[in-house]
């Protein structure tokens, strides 16, 4: 079947939206864009990218220039030049709750529907409490001037920050939950490139398809805490967790990957979106069955506080101390620090005394700017210069390269800790560090 060229409309141009606006129009369809962040939407319509993702910058561009991609402010300009939505608003935590903050994605809705004056598809893509869509159809219905003629799916995104162009163009599986015939067509047409390249379909009702993100998060997290649970159990009886991770990981039913042992999971999915999964449930009455969740939510945080105490028991005390922090974002391949780990850990030794200096290869702005409190270097030999204690919180690239020896002779004391397990102990101890993961 011939690729057909749509008109497609995306509402929130962040991690998610730029992403899903860019790979729409490299699929070929006529892609406009809008935010309420007028500066980011300057920056966008430059054809500059507004944050950190391998491979999406030039993407950007080539569209920006060519005119299939545009970015703007006027929802009413998206309604009028668009037959498929894709709203990618941000869903936070609320402040004071577990639960999902959905006042953008109602807005966002509300915004564009008041415009709808043909027969149009709004798909959500963000990731929502279940019963969003159902409530955001009714919604759609009683202000779009067209009607019962825009109808609501939902459409969750897996991709991951660092590799999102990818994800996005050559997914594992696309979920379609569509209320109507027409509503799952319109996104096999959307996604007719891949859909043709054999990529998984599973259409479902909208309900069952906010859920499928939701529970995937949840299910990563759950591994990840798993794993780093088993982690203090060897750390308690001397043994080897990676051995045991590999072990495990070879059974096809439990897979290696998400079972790297660490300082655990952040960023601005999993944390917010394992508890608003338990707050839903907690609303819907049965928080009983998935009380887990709250289990792997402490596990992860105990991490957290757990480096913090590993470095005190390697200095002795913090006061006056010089702590090196290599890694900021909340994992290699993005500047995103939302609920970064890394960062976390290097603010709560900050307070307990030490002088902390953090290095990031790309989040180093995003860190001034959001944590002022914290001296950021502007290169790996400015923050390793004269340290007591070394710890490794993001396993970028560059980390993983360090030489024992070289990085020996630039700090004061040869204490190092490897919050991912990504560096080789050995060759470390041999060369006169104290090691620990
Ligand atoms: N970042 C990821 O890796 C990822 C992956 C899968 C799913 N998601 C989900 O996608 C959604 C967006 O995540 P993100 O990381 O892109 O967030 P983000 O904070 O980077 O971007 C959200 C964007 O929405 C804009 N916005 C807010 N209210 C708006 C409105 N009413 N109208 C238009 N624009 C509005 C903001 O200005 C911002 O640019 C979330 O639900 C998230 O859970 C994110």
């Amino acid at each position: 079947m011939e690729p057909v060229r749509l008109r497609i409309g995306v509402i929130g141009t962040g991690y998610l939206g730029v992403t899903h606006a860019a790979c729409m129009a490299e699929l070929g369809h006529d892609v406009v864009a809008v935010d309420v962040d007028p500066v980011k939407v300057a920056r966008l319509a430059a054809g500059e990218m507004p944050f950190h993702e391998p491979d999406l910058g030039p993407m950007l561009a080539r569209h920006v220039r060519s005119g299939r991609l545009r970015f703007g402010t006027s929802f009413r300009e998206v309604a009028l030049n668009a037959d498929v939505h894709f709203v990618c608003v941000g869903t936070p935590q609320q402040a004071g709750s577990d639960a999902w903050d959905t006042s953008h994605v109602e807005q966002a809705f509300r915004d564009l529907a008041r415009h709808l004056d043909h027969s149009a598809l709004i798909v959500g893509k963000s990731t929502v409490p279940v019963g969003t869509a159902e409530r955001m159809a009714a919604l759609v219905a009683e202000v779009a001037p067209a009607g019962s003629r825009v109808e609501v799916a939902w459409s969750p995104e897996f991709l991951r920050e660092g590799q999102a162009v990818a994800d996005t163009l050559t997914p594992d599986r696309l979920v379609f939950g569509v209320s109507s015939g027409w509503a799952e067509q319109m996104l096999r047409l959307t996604y007719q490139p891949l859909v043709s390249a054999g990529t998984a379909v599973h259409v479902t009702d909208p309900a069952t398809s906010e859920l499928v993100k939701a529970a995937a998060n949840a299910f990563l997290a759950t591994k990840i805490s798993f794993v780093n649970g088993l982690a203090e159990i060897c750390e308690a009886t001397g043994a080897d967790v990676l051995a045991l991770a590999d072990a495990l990981g070879s059974d096809p039913r439990i897979g290696r990957r998400s079972l790297h042992p660490g300082l655990g999971y952040g960023g601005g999915c999993l944390p917010k979106d394992l508890r608003g999964l338990h707050a839903r449930a907690r609303e819907l009455g049965v928080s009983g069955a998935v009380s887990f969740l709250e289990a792997v939510d402490d596990v992860n945080l105990r991490r957290r506080r757990r480096l913090v105490d590993l470095g005190l028991e390697l200095l002795g005390s913090y006061r006056g101390a010089r702590v090196c922090v290599l890694g900021a974002s909340f994992k290699p391949g993005t500047d995103d620090i939302r609920d970064s780990p890394a960062l976390h850990v290097a603010s709560g030794i900050q307070r307990a005394g030490a002088d902390v200096v953090v290095y990031d290869p790309v989040a180093g702005a995003a860190v001034r700017q959001a944590y002022r409190q914290l001296s950021v270097a502007g290169s790996l030999d400015e923050a390793v210069a004269e340290a007591d204690l070394v710890l490794l919180l993001c396993e970028w690239d560059e980390f993983r390269r360090l030489d024992p020896l070289a990085l020996g002779t630039a700090v004061r004391r040869r204490n190092l800790i490897d919050g991912r397990y990504a560096l080789d102990a050995k060759r470390f101890r041999a060369a006169g560090w104290t090691y620990r993961a």
